[in-house]
């Protein structure tokens, strides 16, 4: 399918959703859901063959059925309220900004969310997500072949801050945190306390703490909540944009906009510096009319 044309229409029809995603995510209390439709749709990416990725296949029956989709078709119908007010929008771009919205309303770091993806039907075949009963080769084979990194790993995990495990989809129960409306760092605080009762941890969430290059992050994180929400921020940024390009016009606006504010500040620098220069002309001639 064709590109959305990113123009000032398209923006603002963006900036509209927005604002109907806090109200609908707030109102429902889905943020957990709704960042975990985002994560599903982006996580399928393959950085070899370019396939799968953010966008908007999970609407897909043929994909939505897939084993660990399970639940998700509550959040795709949430979604199509939004999708029915703002019907330029596409699915790949209002999947993705409900998840950019979800960690926002919760208290977690503003996610920089740039639109114009493309939409699909394609979908990639079952078993590209991963398997939670698995250990730290599985995450590293999944989100390698995403492009994903190491720190990216440990940072997006710390996504299970929010909501909780349904045995009816995943056969896990329970939240991992002890507030899962409410988005920080305290699923790496209950990571290294250890089990504690009435709280989740997947085989993959203990693997974290088993292989040193995740534990040093997971250490980190628990101590630093800043430190997680600037790496956090970074990481659902480059998910939410795997095998997306931004279209020409919106990184050129952006250029645009910084080169203006250059240009601002050096003209208002060049006039601080002249009236200085004028005042301290005038002040010496006053000087010598005394
Ligand atoms: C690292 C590998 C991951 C595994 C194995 C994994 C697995 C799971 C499982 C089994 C569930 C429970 C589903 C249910 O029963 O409803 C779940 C829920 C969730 N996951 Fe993950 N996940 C992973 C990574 C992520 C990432 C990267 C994010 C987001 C950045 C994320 C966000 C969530 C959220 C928010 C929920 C709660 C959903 C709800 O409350 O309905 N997960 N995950």
């Amino acid at each position: 399918m064709a590109a959305p044309v990113v123009d000032a229409e398209y923006l603002k029809e963006i900036e509209k959703a927005r604002r109907d995603l806090r109200a609908l995510i707030s109102s429902k209390n889905c943020a957990p859901i709704m960042l975990r439709l985002a994560w599903h749709d982006a996580g399928t990416y393959d950085v070899n063959t370019k396939t799968g990725g953010p966008n908007g296949s999970i609407r897909c029956e043929e994909e939505y059925s897939h084993g660990s989709n399970a639940g998700l078709k509550i959040a795709i119908d949430l979604c199509e309220t939004v999708k029915a007010k703002h019907p330029k929008i596409t699915y790949a771009d209002l999947y993705q900004l409900a998840g950019v919205v979800a960690v926002e309303v919760t208290g977690g770091p503003t996610i920089d969310f740039v639109p114009g993806r493309k939409d699909s039907t394609v979908c990639p075949r079952e078993g590209r997500l991963p398997d939670a009963k698995k250990g730290s080769q599985h995450l590293r084979d999944i989100f390698y072949r995403m492009g994903l990194t190491d720190k990216d790993i440990v940072a997006l995990s710390g996504g299970h801050t929010l909501g909780r495990a349904h045995s009816e989809r995943s056969g896990f129960d329970g939240p991992w945190t002890k507030e899962p409306l409410k988005f920080d760092n305290s699923y790496f605080v209950e990571l290294l306390k250890g089990e504690t009762e009435g709280l989740l941890k997947l085989p993959t969430d203990k693997t974290l703490l088993e292989d040193p290059v995740f534990r040093k992050y997971v250490e980190l994180y628990a101590k630093d909540e800043d430190t997680f929400f600037k790496d956090y921020a970074e990481s659902h940024k480059k998910l939410s944009e795997l095998g997306f390009t931004p279209p020409k016009s919106i990184s050129a606006s952006k250029s645009d906009v910084k080169s203006c504010t250059v240009l601002a500040q050096s003209a208002f620098g060049v006039a601080v510096a002249a009236a200085v220069v004028v005042l301290s002309y005038v002040y010496e001639i006053s000087k010598k009319g005394k």
